[in-house]
């Protein structure tokens, strides 16, 4: 990695009306996080060494999110939006404590990989005061055209500016730039608005770097890298870039996906090797997974580690704070939340298991349920190691089960059982010998009768 110092300077301050949404359009997740939220991460991998981030007024929800990123992040306000140069002027006091480098990006550009930014700002290295990221889109009209000669960017014409010969240019401006941190106030300061847009564009930064007889060159990326997000529909497009992105990484790196189009991965899944996830799996953010670890099919996971060996599913639920040390078994339509188990228990049927900690080599039996939640409060469970939870048993917490116990089939356990203890907590069974036929017959008369 470079060791040039990095100033990132993120653009967030557009309204992104086109969402038809409450929320701010950088708020608005992809593979479980925000698009701030992986712009801010690739910048990191790229070895920012500050940042700055540009919202608009009243936007303290965007300002959060920048800063629970990059805590250190210094967030400015740009009060009107006159234009891209105008936004990243609004962090003029970060330009000013200086930088080797400046990478500008947008916030609605979240498929960006940390290489293509090392590959935007190489250049500044070798002397160039200004390098643009351009790429081919299938349609080119509203993007800036890259105007080049040999390998030098001559200018940057924004489609409304543009002559019918630039238009035909098919290489377009993905919005990202780079700047020589010594050059890039200067170049900024000078940006006008005499445009048919009325606003400061930042791409103008080509033709005074050319002006003051510095170079400027362009970087490609892959169209599927540099997509902006404006709509909900092109969110579901970047999407699945990234999901086919995630599945391609998993399975590189040593995963069997049996059908990987239908297992949907966060930006933060982290899989060890021969992981194998069978069809429709959904795997929320924050969850851990071992090697040789078996997720049958339709289980959904969210905030879950699962140590080496751990079998789930199918159609397990897995909800945050839920820890299953090796070799656990979790079977079909179990849901665990805030839930250690640890090594050999098995959970194998129909139950629920919440804050709870189940010991190792425990066995609960189908629809075991730990009655957790008085409406008000939340109660634990404790089942000790090697405990045998019979069929059906309501276990109110909070409670105890001591290790070895035996919980009778159909209990209601209210109060603790002793370790290696019996637990019987049901009504005790009546036989009347002949009942229902004499019932039968009974009802069969009155019914004659009328
Ligand atoms: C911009 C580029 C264009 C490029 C295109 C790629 C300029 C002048 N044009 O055009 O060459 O092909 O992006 O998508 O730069 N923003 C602010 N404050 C502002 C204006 C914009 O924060 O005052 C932010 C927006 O939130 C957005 C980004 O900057 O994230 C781009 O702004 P937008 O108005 O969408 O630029 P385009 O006209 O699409
Ligand atoms: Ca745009």
């Amino acid at each position: 990695m470079s060791d040039r110092s990095l100033l990132v300077v993120v653009l967030a301050a557009g309204e992104g009306t086109r969402m038809k949404s409450r929320l701010p359009k950088v708020l608005h997740k992809v593979a479980g996080r925000t698009m701030l939220h992986h712009v801010l991460a690739a910048t990191r991998a790229a070895g920012a060494t500050r940042t700055a981030v540009v919202v608009g007024p009243g936007r303290e929800d965007v300002a959060a999110e920048a800063t629970r990123i990059v805590p250190d992040a210094q967030v400015f306000v740009q009060t009107e939006r006159l234009g891209t140069a105008h936004a990243v002027l609004a962090a003029r006091a970060a330009l000013e404590q200086g930088a080797d480098d400046v990478l500008v990006l947008y916030a609605d550009t979240p498929l960006v990989r940390p290489e293509t930014l090392a590959r935007l700002r190489a250049p500044l290295a070798e002397g160039a005061a200004v390098a643009a990221l351009g790429f081919e889109p299938e349609d080119p009209t509203g993007y800036g055209r890259l105007v080049t000669s040999g390998d030098e960017l001559v200018a940057i014409r924004e489609e409304k500016d543009a002559t019918a010969a630039e238009k035909a240019v098919r290489f377009c401006n993905a919005g990202l730039m780079a700047l020589a941190g010594k050059d890039a106030l200067s170049i900024l300061d000078r940006i006008g608005n005499a445009n048919s847009k009325g606003e400061y564009y930042l791409t103008d930064a080509v033709e005074i770097a050319r002006v003051d007889g510095r170079s400027a060159v362009a970087a490609k990326a892959d169209v599927d890298e540099v997509a902006g997000v404006n709509s909900r529909i092109q969110l579901a497009e970047a999407e699945a870039i990234l999901q086919k992105r995630l599945r391609l990484s998993a399975m590189a790196e040593g995963v069997t996906l049996i059908a990987p189009e239908t297992v949907f991965f966060s930006a933060d899944t982290v899989l060890g090797r021969d992981v194998i996830v069978e069809p429709h799996v959904v795997f929320g953010p924050g969850v851990i997974v071992g090697d040789d670890v078996v997720i049958h099919a339709f289980c959904h996971l969210e905030g879950a580690q699962l140590a080496p060996g751990v079998s789930i599913g199918p159609y397990a639920r897995l909800r945050p704070g839920t820890r299953l040390d090796e070799g656990v078994r979790i079977g079909n339509f179990v849901e665990t939340k805030a839930a250690h188990i640890e090594s050999g228990a098995k959970v194998n049927h129909l139950s629920y298991v919440g804050d709870a900690h189940v010991g190792a080599g425990a066995n609960l039996g189908a629809g075991t349920i730990t009655c957790n939640y008085d409406g008000f409060f939340k109660y634990r469970t404790e089942i000790g190691a090697g405990a045998f939870i019979g069929v059906n048993s309501a276990l109110v917490a909070p409670v105890t089960i001591g290790a070895g116990a035996y919980v009778g089939t159909g209990a209601v356990i209210t109060s603790d059982v002793p370790e290696d203890a019996l637990a019987i907590a049901r009504s005790r069974q009546v036989v009347k010998e002949g009942w229902a036929k004499d019932f039968r017959a009974a009802r069969a008369d009155a019914k004659k009768k009328g």
